[in-house]
């Protein structure tokens, strides 16, 4: 595996492939981010990873500072799963200078749930993003569905600035409890780490709501809610809404339950596409 931490050397290195499957990262690999390395290796001619921790997408109040940097053994799993280019890129290197011009994604899908809660942060996730395509130039480009909303708002910034990039979704690789694999459950103590998969818990409870046929969607939200505030839990939002633009269902469509809670200090989020009836 090639590290790379320059732009000229990207460039350089990249240039005799036609077909580089992207893997946009900020480190601290777990199984979840393996998995999108295997599905980009056989969609190009040339897998590139990228480890990057974005401050643009960290509100002040965040964690950037405290972001587990996990070098070695990041480079280690990498080379594993395949992968052939690392890009690594210092914060000189990708913002040489104040990176004033950023990309504001269409706020009907972003400045809702996580963009609600934590404003700025697809403002942040599209412009490094962004950049990040414009340094790699792949033609695929590979993220995890645990973050949901995360592939819809890049899947419509490529699709609106016509990039030439196919955007493939992973499915979320989960703990045998069914928690979502997450490098923010490293935070968590071992009481914590017991109680978290109570978040997937709550997502299969309104999945089995929606399924055994219940409509009043505010219900089994604020039913949610209750179940999770009730254990101890702060969640931010337990809502239903359309996968195809996460806005509040109003038929029969294709549904997916999202969640966003914090347990103690560490805030996780989750999300279940639910299965449709035959
Ligand atoms: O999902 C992530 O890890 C980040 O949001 C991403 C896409 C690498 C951008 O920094």
């Amino acid at each position: 595996m090639h590290v790379i931490r320059t732009l000229p050397e990207l460039r350089d290195h990249l240039g005799r492939f036609e077909r580089p499957a992207f893997v946009p990262t900020m480190g601290n690999l777990h199984d979840g981010h393996l998995d999108l390395v295997r599905q980009a290796r056989p969609r190009g001619d040339v897998t590139v990873a990228s480890i990057f921790v974005n401050r643009l997408q960290f509100l002040p109040h965040e964690d950037f500072d405290t972001y587990p940097r996990t070098w070695d053994s990041d480079c280690d799993k990498l080379q594993a799963a395949g992968c052939d280019v690392l890009f690594a890129p210092d914060e000189r290197t990708l913002y040489p200078e104040p990176q004033t011009c950023k990309v504001h994604p269409d706020g009907a899908l972003a400045d809702i749930l996580e963009g609600h809660f934590r404003p700025g942060f697809f403002v942040g996730v599209c412009t490094v993003v962004m950049k990040l395509f414009a340094c790699v130039q792949p033609r695929v480009a590979v993220f995890g569905k645990k973050d949901y909303q995360q592939l819809l708002v890049i899947r419509h910034m490529v699709r609106q600035f016509a990039l030439p990039i196919e955007i493939v979704g992973s499915e979320t690789r989960r703990a045998d409890d069914g928690l979502a694999l997450s490098s923010r459950n490293g935070y968590l103590d071992q009481a914590a780490r017991t109680e978290a998969v109570q978040l997937s818990l709550a997502l299969k409870a309104m999945a089995a709501a929606v399924q055994a046929g219940e409509r009043d969607f505010a219900a089994i939200e604020a039913r949610a809610m209750q179940s999770l505030s009730a254990r101890g839990w702060q969640p931010d939002y337990m809502v239903l809404r359309r996968r195809a633009d996460l806005q509040a269902p109003t038929e029969a469509e294709p549904l997916v339950a999202l969640a966003a809670a914090r347990l103690g200090s560490t805030r996780l989020i989750d999300n279940l596409e639910i299965p449709q009836a035959a």
